[in-house]
């Protein structure tokens, strides 16, 4: 049995830390340091593992965890999830207005709230006596899936409810949109290129793919964030007006969007409408409108439902940036990882004041649940600033002509096998051209070497011409062979050979994320250099090696070490060294009290929070690991620590106590 008193201070500190986690992921307003809240923390995690009978799912330790599920579970809504009903202009809004007096038999204004329409994955979020207990999709509105272990992981959804200032009902059903930043949806899809895995359309594709994982780790690893806008059953609590909801919210610590406002009739609506829209381009997220409510409850359950929508209730859209037009052919585009892309060719057409005449289709799976062929009248639309996607084929505007595309089983390239991991094909050529293409594109590109000039449509002559057959070559071009190629004019020409030249010499981060090393992106290349600043040790790193590396799991650390064992890669790297490619490789700052030291950290310290520690270390010229190994100078050891000690202790590595830590860097 577990002493009383250690269960009150577990949920004291449960407590504490959502709150917490509101002030600092709701409200951006913490009240708290870092550290101190490290320590609640820490001091939770500790309770727990002396008494795992404590651990409930909904412990904030528990974010991040549960095993992967085979399959969802169907949830069915107490309520059913509607969908709404949607206007295009102020005539159509005016109506909504009109229709609701009508049926209310008044003349009298209607209050409404006005509320962004995100641009995301609608979810529902069941609260029993205030904890968070499953979270679903909307699916058909009337069963979702049931993906609680999911949800559970996004750091806005409070796992138990705040009730310091308002008692949490008996059963709260809230309903929200969760979404992803466009920058951090941006990000995401830079790292999807790097690693060769195929991007999300937008960011609502994002959300949605992200929230529906069978693995929560993976949803986990995700940028996503709710606001929430509604609630489904409520027992235990009477609301007057939706407004009243949404102020009663945030004092759960539910996450409400900042830009609702309430508005005492439709002119007033209709401005907001006006404001949004202009506002729009620079929100961090993606609105696709905004949704209007009539604000009194009593009101609502009089206006009641029709067609699966409520009376009550209109989304009325912003002009989208979608064109109609019509697609000419379909064809598989080999990116440099040999991951292939189908792309729709199209008559040209403007879509939000930008000419396109290309859209991804992303991949087969994409192509057969839209159906497109080839000849089809499609709706195109830009989302953010990406590719442009076709949405939508109009298959009324079909005349039986059209053809079936499928991806090829061999490289339309190179003609070597293709074939189908999940969702991407992919060219298995070793010589294809097309992954060369792509490979140079990348090497000279802005972020890696940097060689200003070396464009797409010079690489194709490059390749095609049989002048560069690996990145190396690159640097043993001669002015001669361009002014050889077409419309190459000799001061173009030595432009090039200039930057080729100008961009020799390169600190090895770049140098690393220039060889295009699977799932190596920017982030992992800068990690690996500052953990192994010479280049040459790299051909004689073992994947535990690289593993040290904060960060770095198996697979990374297996493909750095096959690209390195490899021949090819090799000679290709020796070749640029021969060529004159200079790499600066980070010298490990002498000046830093700590310089040339490795520190692994174990067990929770009283002082410091744990990346604290490491930006102490890494301030001070050292370098921090996450395993103990030969490597390490010392293992820095607080309160309960892990297996991590008696490693140190077989290895005979040098064991620090906080206290000598303190003692060392100070
Ligand atoms: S209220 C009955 N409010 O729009 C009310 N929905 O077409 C139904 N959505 O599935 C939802 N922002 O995914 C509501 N502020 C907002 C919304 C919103 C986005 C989405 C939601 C829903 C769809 C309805």
């Amino acid at each position: 049995m577990v002493a009383e008193a250690i269960r009150k201070r577990v949920e004291k500190l449960r407590e504490e830390i959502e709150y917490h986690n509101y002030r600092y992921y709701v409200l951006d307003q913490p009240e708290i340091s870092d550290a101190q809240y490290d320590r609640l923390m820490r001091e939770l995690q500790k309770l727990e593992e002396e008494h795992p009978e404590l651990i409930t799912p909904n412990s904030p330790t528990q974010r991040v965890g549960a095993p992967p599920l085979e399959e969802f579970e169907i949830v069915r809504h107490t309520i059913p999830m509607l969908s709404l009903a949607n206007a295009f202009d102020e005539t159509e809004a005016r109506d909504f207005d009109k229709r609701v007096k009508k049926f209310l038999e008044t003349s009298s204004e209607i209050t409404y709230v006005a509320e962004p329409k995100l641009d995301g994955l609608a979810v529902e979020l069941v609260y029993e006596r205030g904890q968070f207990i499953v979270g679903s999709t909307r699916g058909d509105g009337v069963n979702g899936e049931n993906i609680t272990q999911n949800l559970r992981t996004i750091k806005t959804i409070p796992l138990q409810l705040i009730r310091k200032e308002v008692p949490v009902p008996e059963r709260l059903e809230v309903r929200g949109e969760v979404i992803m930043q466009l920058d951090k949806f941006r990000a995401l899809n830079r790292k999807r290129e790097e690693t060769g895995e195929p991007l999300f359309a937008n960011p609502r594709n994002a959300a949605a793919g992200s929230v529906r994982q069978l693995d929560s780790k993976v949803t986990a690893s995700r940028p996503l964030e709710i606001y929430c806008y509604g609630v489904g059953e409520v027992r235990g609590r009477t609301f007057k007006t939706h407004w009243e909801i949404l102020q009663t919210f945030p004092k759960w610590g539910l996450r409400t969007n900042p830009h609702i406002r309430r508005c005492q009739n439709i002119d007033e609506v209709l401005e907001y409408y006006r404001e949004m829209n202009e506002k729009r381009e620079r929100l961090p997220y993606e609105i696709d409108g905004i949704v209007i409510k009539v604000d009194r409850i009593d009101l609502q359950m009089r206006l009641g439902e029709i067609a699966r929508s409520p009376r009550w209730a209109l989304a009325f859209k912003f002009k989208p940036k979608q064109e109609t037009t019509r697609i000419l052919k379909i064809i598989p585009q080999v990116g440099r990882t040999g991951a292939i892309t189908p792309v729709a060719v199209m008559e040209p057409v403007k879509v939000g004041g930008v000419e396109v005449s290309r859209a991804t289709l992303h991949n087969q799976d994409e192509i057969d649940r839209l159906d497109v062929r080839i000849g089809d009248t499609v709706i195109i639309q830009r989302a953010g600033d990406v590719i442009p996607e076709v949405v939508q084929v109009i298959t009324s505007k079909r005349t039986g002509k059209e053809k079936r595309f499928e991806m090829p089983s061999k490289c339309p390239v190179c003609n070597a096998d293709v074939i189908k991991e999940e969702a991407i094909h992919r060219c298995i050529g070793l010589d294809c051209p097309a992954q060369l293409k792509g490979r140079i594109k990348h090497f000279a590109s802005k972020r890696a070497m940097d060689i200003e000039g070396l464009g797409v449509k010079l690489i194709d002559q490059l390749v095609d011409k049989g002048l560069v057959k690996d990145v190396a070559d690159i640097y043993y071009l001669k002015k001669d062979h361009l002014i050889a190629l077409e419309r190459m004019a000799d001061k173009s020409a030595q432009n090039i050979i200039d930057a080729i030249e100008a961009s020799k010499t390169k600190p090895l981060s770049k140098f690393l994320f220039a060889l295009g090393i699977r799932h190596v992106g920017e982030t992992t290349a800068e990690d690996l250099a500052r953990h192994f600043p010479r280049l040459d040790d790299f051909f004689r790193l073992s994947e535990e090696d690289l593993m040290q590396v904060e960060g770095i799991g198996p697979e990374v650390a297996a493909s750095v070490h096959q690209f390195f064992r490899d021949k090819k890669n090799k000679e290709s790297i020796e070749r640029l060294k021969k060529a004159g490619v200079k790499v600066i490789e980070p010298k490990p700052r002498e000046k830093g009290k700590l310089a040339g030291k490795t520190f692994v950290f174990t067990g929770a310290l009283q002082s410091f929070g744990r990346d604290e520690a490491r930006n102490l270390v890494e301030s001070l010229g050292g370098l921090t690991a996450s395993s103990v190994s030969k490597k390490v100078d010392y293992v820095v050891v607080g309160q309960d620590p892990g297996s991590k000690l008696d490693k140190a202790k077989e290895l005979g590595i040098k064991i620090l106590s906080e206290e000598e830590f303190k003692k060392m860097i100070s």
